[in-house]
């Protein structure tokens, strides 16, 4: 089964999101949950949410890129959820085994990475990658659609699909 967390701020204004969670939906096996529908006053019910993880072989964490960075709520999401005891710590093993991809959304296009000390695009993975790795979850290939203040309507829909193909062969992985 796989289980996108999805966190988009303002999900009725997106674009590259909404398409995204449209072509998902329709796959078998899968759930979605929408942070900032479930959660508008950063309530997490994180019985709920531990309970969601671990029906999970595959979680996604999808969202638009934020100053870098992923919104408030999914960064909540994780200091709530990744519980000491749950997620790690001693004899934590809740998400051993399961697997983690980043599917992400930009605005800016490859120069927009291209700034700081350590610059590139893949430099902003590593704390997410750091958190899942720590968790006993497999760092997936991550999936990125960038440029999407100008992208046109085809482009959004063919990479939105690539993104729905990319799933679909992770279901397969894990149905043998
Ligand atoms: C508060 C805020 C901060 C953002 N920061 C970045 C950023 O650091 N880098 C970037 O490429 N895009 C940034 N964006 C643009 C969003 O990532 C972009 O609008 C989004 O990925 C498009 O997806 P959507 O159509 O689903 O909303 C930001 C947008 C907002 C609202």
């Amino acid at each position: 089964m796989i289980l996108i967390i999805y966190a988009h701020p303002y999900p009725q204004h997106s674009h590259a999101n909404k398409r995204m969670i449209e072509l998902a939906g329709t796959l078998p096996n899968l759930e979605i949950r929408s942070l900032y529908q479930l959660y508008p006053d950063f309530n997490i019910d994180i019985a709920a949410e531990q309970a969601a993880l671990s029906r999970a072989d595959v979680v996604v964490w999808q969202h638009p890129m934020q100053w870098y960075s992923v919104p408030p709520l999914l960064k909540l999401w994780m200091d709530k959820v990744l519980a000491h005891g749950w997620a790690y710590g001693e004899g934590a093993t809740a998400l051993h085994g399961k697997s983690v991809l980043w599917a992400v959304t930009t605005g800016g296009g490859e120069q927009h990475f291209d700034i700081g000390d350590n610059p590139g695009f893949s430099v902003l993975g590593q704390p997410l990658q750091a958190t899942a790795l720590y968790c006993g979850l497999r760092w997936l290939e991550p999936f990125s659609m960038h440029c999407t203040f100008i992208c046109d309507d085809d482009t959004l829909s063919t990479q939105a699909q690539a993104y729905q193909q990319r799933l679909a062969n992770l279901l397969e992985v894990q149905h043998g």
